[in-house]
C-alpha cells in the first residue's frame, strides 16, 4: 500500500509555511508516497477530520505564498499554552480522538509545522500514539535547538523597512517616532530590525528599562543637534519592577472545550506607554506605530524560502528514517533533526551579552537600562 503521510500547521501563521508544504509535497511525492494536508491545525484531525489530499501537481507558487493554505489555529481545545506560556495538558479523550482518525486516515507520521505551543501539543499526540516530527516556525525565532526559525527573516526584513519610513517622518516633523514589533517574549525581531535600522533606542524583554534613560539618550541627540529619534519597542518589553503590557483579555478565562477559548496572552501595547511618558518628560511630539500583524503576512525572503524548502525536505527525510518525535534544526551548514523536547518549553531568548547587543551598545544605541 502507497505510503500516506499527514502535514498540519498549527498556532499563528508565518511567512514560508505554504514553500514547507510545498516541499514536503514534492519530497513525498519523490519517494512514491502521497500527502494529506490536515486543515485548521489540529483541530482538522477531530470528528469529521478536515482533509484536503495535496498534489504534486499543484503545487506552483505555493513557494512565495503568504500564509498557510491549510489554515491554522492558535487557540481552542488543542492549545497546551496558556497565560504567559505555561503548559496545559490537552484532553487525553481529544488526543484519543485525533489518534483514532489518523489511523482512519491511514497515515504513517504526522508532520507539524509549528512554534513552542504546536510542538508541545505535537509531544503530546506523540505520546498518544501518533508518530509526529516537527518543524519549527515562528516570526519570533524563539525555539530552542535551532539557529533559525523561518518566518524571522522575512519579519525582521519587513520591520526594517519600516523603520526606514519611520524615520523619514520623524526627520521631517522632529519628532520621536516609537515603534512596538512582535516576539513575544524574546527580543529578537527589535533587536534585529533596530540595529539594521539603525534605531537609537531599543526595548527588550530581556533588559527590562528604565524611563529616565530612554529619556536622558533623546536629550544627548537634541543637544547633539539631531531632533528626531527612533525608538524600538519589543512587545514583551517591560520596565524594570513593571510587568509585561497585555492587550485586551488574555482569554484563557477558563473556558473549556466546547467554548475553546484556552490561548496565551496577548501581548501589545507597551509602546504607547513608553511614548506617553517620552512626551511628558521630554516635551518632544511623539508618535507610536504599532507593526502589528502585518509582520507576519506576505512573500517570504529568499532566505525563509530556502530554509522552508531545506526544512520541508528534512521532515520527509526524518519521516524515511522513522525518527518520530524529532524536530528538524538549522545548524549551519545541516538540517539535523533533534529530540522535539530539546527544543520546546525552553524559550530561547537573547543572550544579554551576545554580539549583536555588544554591537548595538559599541554604536551607542540606548538598549534603555542605563
Ligand atoms: O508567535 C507569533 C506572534 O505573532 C507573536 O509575536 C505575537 O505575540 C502573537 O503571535 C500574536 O498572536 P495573535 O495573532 O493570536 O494575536
Amino acid at each position: 500500500m502507497k505510503t500516506r503521510i499527514g502535514i498540519l500547521t498549527g498556532g499563528g501563521d508565518c511567512p514560508g509555511l505554504n514553500a514547507v508544504i510545498r516541499a514536503v509535497v514534492l519530497a513525498a511525492a519523490q519517494r512514491g508516497w502521497s500527502t494529506v494536508g490536515i486543515l485548521g491545525g489540529f483541530e482538522g484531525l477531530l470528528t469529521p477530520p478536515h482533509i484536503r489530499e495535496l498534489n504534486p501537481d499543484e503545487t506552483d507558487g505555493l513557494l512565495y505564498l503568504g500564509g498557510t493554505i491549510l489554515g491554522t489555529s492558535n487557540r481552542g481545545r488543542f492549545a497546551a499554552k496558556v497565560g504567559h506560556g505555561e503548559v496545559r495538558q490537552i484532553d487525553p479523550a481529544i488526543i484519543a480522538e485525533a489518534k483514532a482518525n489518523f489511523d482512519r486516515l491511514g497515515l504513517r507520521a504526522l508532520i507539524v509545522v509549528g512554534g513552542d505551543g504546536s510542538l508541545t501539543i505535537a509531544m503530546q499526540c506523540m505520546e498518544g500514539g501518533i508518530p509526529v516530527v516537527g518543524v519549527p516556525k515562528t516570526i519570533d525565532n524563539d525555539i530552542a535547538g535551532t539557529v533559525v526559525t523561518f518566518g524571522f527573516d522575512t519579519a525582521v526584513s519587513f520591520a526594517t523597512d519600516a523603520l526606514d519610513r519611520l524615520r523619514s517622518t520623524a526627520q521631517s516633523h522632529q519628532r520621536v517616532m516609537v515603534c512596538e514589533m512582535m516576539g513575544r517574549y524574546a527580543g529578537w525581531i527589535a533587536l534585529h530590525a533596530g540595529v539594521s535600522g539603525g534605531a537609537d533606542v531599543i526595548l527588550l524583554p530581556e533588559i527590562p528599562f528604565r524611563v529616565d534613560a530612554i529619556c536622558a539618550k533623546i536629550r544627548q541627540r537634541e543637544a547633539a543637534g539631531k531632533h528626531d529619534s527612533l525608538v524600538v519597542v519589543a512587545e514583551g518589553a517591560r520596565e524594570q519592577d513593571g510587568d509585561f503590557v497585555t492587550a485586551g483579555s488574555t482569554a484563557a478565562a477558563g473556558q473549556g472545550p466546547s467554548g475553546g477559548a484556552f490561548r496565551e496572552a496577548r501581548l501589545g501595547g507597551v509602546a504607547s506607554m513608553v511614548a506617553e511618558r517620552i512626551q511628558q518628560e521630554t516635551g518632544k511630539e511623539t508618535r507610536v506605530c504599532v507593526l502589528g500583524h502585518l509582520q507576519r503576512g506576505g512573500v517570504p525572503t529568499t532566505f525563509d524560502r530556502l530554509l522552508c524548502t531545506r526544512f520541508g525536505v528534512g521532515a520527509v527525510r526524518l519521516i524515511a528514517e522513522e525518527k518520530y518525535g524529532q524536530m528538524v534544526a538549522n545548524r549551519p551548514p545541516d538540517t539535523l533533526g533533534i529530540p522535539i523536547p530539546e527544543a520546546v518549553g525552553k524559550l530561547r531568548t537573547v543572550p544579554v551579552d551576545c554580539d549583536v547587543i555588544q554591537t548595538a551598545r559599541a554604536l551607542g544605541i540606548s538598549l534603555g537600562d542605563r
